[in-house]
């Protein structure tokens, strides 16, 4: 095989994977590796979760896909499902984080068309946010790297400093029409956003009838302990958006408002020819009982107590840890030297672990891990870490 084909946008490490099972991927030659990682925050029920199976399996002998020009009992079912268990009344779905927050974009601007005027099509995002690579997505995406060789993006985006409520109140005028903003900074160097200023924010929004936008893409799903991110918070957005966890490992992204901002769109303003198909909503609807019926929000805080206690142990023995930070099971361990050291040498050893920004190891684990694997994990860590520091 030539891997010559593949366009050249990811760097890469010298593996190919073959097969998982629970917490563990191996490789075409058999090597073990802990997966501290989920494919970026998406396995959350680990490998050959034996319910998404059988649902990819059932589902199949029936139907994949009808489009949404008909309906289709598992996508009715986890809309009620996903409205039921929080403050939104419609769902949108879709296959993507880009492509949620695209819908958002394209609701909030359509709300404030219609009640707001024409001019009202200003947005504020946050800097080193991460939304996505479709041009609108990437016009919120308050990072240069990913942005300037693409521009000009879509012009109407200001950026302000998060968790800063005046920087915020600088780039508020009268034509805003939505706020967008991740409840934790994920690619950004897990960073929670504190809970003053979420009130502040919802404050802002409400009084100017702005529209206010998490992207729960990355914390979503029960990654922080809630099934979504700002219910931990206690704060209700307006419209939020949802991938990588919710499909189970089948690609799957959802934007849920509230019917104020629903109501805007009507037919024909938005659509998707694979949105919410029968195979990925049969999944997603697993996803969502197993965070709803089971223990395993219960095993998330649980192991989230056990991440930290972990990681700030290491921190007291290892002076080149300066911050270990995060909710649930999205967790970052910000260092005064390259994380991308420690991810190389993890992953020569055996465990995968993802940076997050300059300075930042992330850890987001499938979320059914348990301490036997964690110890693995960690085992591995400490042994890197003994090896940076010469040990
Ligand atoms: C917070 C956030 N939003 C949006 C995205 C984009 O999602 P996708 O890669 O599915 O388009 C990501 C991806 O990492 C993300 O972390």
């Amino acid at each position: 095989m030539n891997k010559k084909f593949i366009m050249n946008t990811y760097s890469r490490f010298d593996v190919t994977f073959d097969y998982g099972k629970g917490c563990f991927l191996y490789d075409t030659n058999g090597k073990k590796y802990i997966d501290f990682a989920s494919g970026i925050a998406v396995n959350s029920l680990g490998y050959g979760c034996k319910k998404i199976e059988n649902t990819i399996l059932n589902q199949s002998k029936k139907l994949l896909h009808c489009s949404n020009l008909y309906w289709s009992e598992p996508q009715i079912e986890l809309a009620q499902k996903l409205c039921n268990n929080s403050s939104f009344d419609k769902a949108f779905f879709c296959n993507s984080g880009a492509e949620a927050n695209e819908a958002a974009l394209k609701l909030a601007k359509i709300y404030a068309k219609k009640n707001k005027g024409d001019n009202c099509t200003k947005f504020i995002a946050f800097k080193n946010s991460f939304h996505g690579r479709t041009i609108g997505a990437l016009s919120l995406t308050g990072q240069d790297k990913y942005q300037k060789n693409f521009t000009p993006l879509m012009s109407e985006v200001k950026f302000a400093a998060y968790n800063d409520i005046n920087s915020l109140k600088e780039c508020l005028d009268k034509n805003v029409c939505a706020i967008f903003l991740e409840p934790i900074q994920g690619e950004g160097g897990i960073i929670p956003a504190k809970e003053e200023f979420l009130k502040e924010v919802r404050k802002i929004c409400t009084e100017n009838d702005i529209a206010l936008i998490f992207d729960e893409v990355q914390c979503g799903m029960g990654r922080c302990g809630k099934l979504f991110a700002h219910q931990i918070y206690n704060i209700n957005p307006d419209i939020v958006t949802l991938a990588k966890a919710i499909g189970g490992g089948i690609p799957m992204g959802a934007m849920l408002a509230n019917d104020k901002f629903a109501s805007s769109f009507g037919i024909g303003d938005h659509a998707s020819t694979f949105g919410g198909n029968l195979l990925a909503c049969a999944c997603a609807n697993v996803v969502v009982d197993e965070i709803l019926n089971t223990n395993l929000l219960k095993n998330v805080a649980q192991m989230s107590a056990y991440f930290c206690e972990k990681l700030n142990k290491l921190k007291e023995k290892y002076s080149f840890i300066k911050d270990v930070r995060g909710l649930g099971l999205m967790l970052g361990m910000e260092l005064d030297i390259n994380p991308k050291d420690v991810v190389n040498n993890a992953f020569k050893e055996g465990l995968l672990i993802l940076s997050a920004g300059s300075s930042v190891v992330r850890f987001v684990p499938p979320l059914i891990i348990d301490k036997k694997v964690a110890d693995e994990g960690f085992f591995i860590l400490e042994k890197v870490f003994k090896n940076i520091k010469g040990e």
